[in-house]
């Protein structure tokens, strides 16, 4: 990849939803975690949370990695290979990374977790790393150099006298899961790149309770530290503005606990038995029925892009569905989503589809 590339606002939806999935996938590996299981069985876990979003796994043959998901236990910093044989157990530290493919758009997200109980220092090595990048991404603002970023990553991990690992950084994300630029986790004598608005970033501290050496498993992937201390790991994809970043891999309940919002379009849903209501921030769509059979008709849509919920519209106008029974099908869905396209495609003959320009 050559230079820095700035996103679209195209673009950017399309990695707020890879990143909201993969904060999904996250979510559902952390609740499965449990001493006994293997490290295969959280990639097999992973993989089909992603596959259920009709979403690759971004990391799985990249280039030759075996997996969808890193697991790596313990010393093992990244890039764990997750194997039937590995058991966890109660006391470990499972660091686990993953990214989603979604129309093309990437995201990466990495997260460290304890096997049952942990003992303190274990806890103090994952919550320092955890927040070393919140730490770092306070200074991930268009006007601030890259190096700002990095610099405050290091001092925060270094003043608990841990360790930043030098031989892996983060990275710039798009298209690719690995763009430019490199963003390392401690301070370079450069400044590095001037962040402007629409850079996509991934970035991910590698924190060690020991010396930040690692050396490289035979099986080519595996990183572990040369000391054998443990290593913790901690990675969102950003979107750099001219405020706060967005950050797009945190589930909602962990961008309140770190003070960020994410940006979900919470969708609202009206029926008064004839037409049925359904807006969020960015639209809404109004879908019409025959006032003696109470069939769907058709949709306006009023935005560029629907929601998640399409899906089920769809397949309830194609099933003739009446106002009434589609009302008991719907629920609320957490974001706006690429659909109007789909609504097109699906549309059986008969029901007309009205569009109107969005109107922001
Ligand atoms: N988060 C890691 C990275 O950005 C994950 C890559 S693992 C790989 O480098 F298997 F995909 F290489
Ligand atoms: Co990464």
């Amino acid at each position: 990849m050559k230079g820095i590339s700035i996103k679209s606002q195209e673009e950017i939806e399309l990695m707020r939803e890879a990143g909201r999935i993969l904060a999904i996938t996250h979510e559902e590996m952390r609740k499965a975690l449990k001493p006994g299981m293997t490290t295969y069985d959280i990639d097999k876990l992973g993989e089909e949370v992603i596959r259920s979003y009709h979403c690759e796994p971004s990391f799985l043959n990249y280039q030759g990695y075996p997996a969808s998901v890193c697991v790596s236990v313990n010393d093992e910093v990244v890039h764990g290979i997750p194997h039937k044989e590995h058991f966890l157990d109660e006391g470990d530290i499972v660091s686990l990374d993953a990214g989603v493919i979604y129309k093309g758009y990437h995201s990466d997200a990495a997260r460290t977790y304890g096997i049952g109980e942990i003992d303190d220092d274990a806890k103090k090595l994952i919550e320092v790393t955890r927040q070393s990048f919140f730490e770092g991404i306070k200074f991930a603002k268009a006007g601030n150099h890259l190096n700002d970023i990095s610099a405050a990553i290091q001092k925060y991990a270094e003043s608990f006298g841990f360790g930043v690992v030098r031989d892996l950084v983060g990275h710039g994300i798009g298209s690719h899961l690995h763009e430019d630029p490199e963003i390392p986790n401690f301070a370079r004598k450069r400044k590095g790149i001037l962040l402007q608005p629409g850079m996509t970033l991934a970035i991910e501290p590698m924190i060690t309770e020991g010396s930040y050496e690692v050396v490289w498993l035979d099986d080519d992937w595996t990183v572990m530290t040369e000391d054998g201390g443990w290593a913790a790991h901690y990675e969102n994809t950003i979107v750099i503005t001219d405020g706060k970043p967005e950050i797009l891999t945190l589930t909602e309940e962990e961008a309140a606990e770190a003070g960020y919002k994410v940006k979900t379009d919470k969708v609202m849903m009206h029926s008064n038995g004839k037409t049925i209501i359904v807006g969020g921030e960015r639209g809404f769509m109004k879908l019409i029925s025959d006032s003696e059979t109470g069939k769907i008709l058709g949709a306006h849509l009023m935005c560029e892009r629907a929601t998640d919920m399409i899906s089920e519209f769809t397949s309830a106008m194609a099933g003739g569905l009446t106002v009434g029974e589609m009302a008991g099908v719907m629920r609320p869905h957490p974001t706006f989503n690429e659909a109007i396209s789909e609504l097109f495609e699906t549309a059986k003959d008969g029901v007309s589809i009205h569009t109107a320009p969005q109107n922001r």
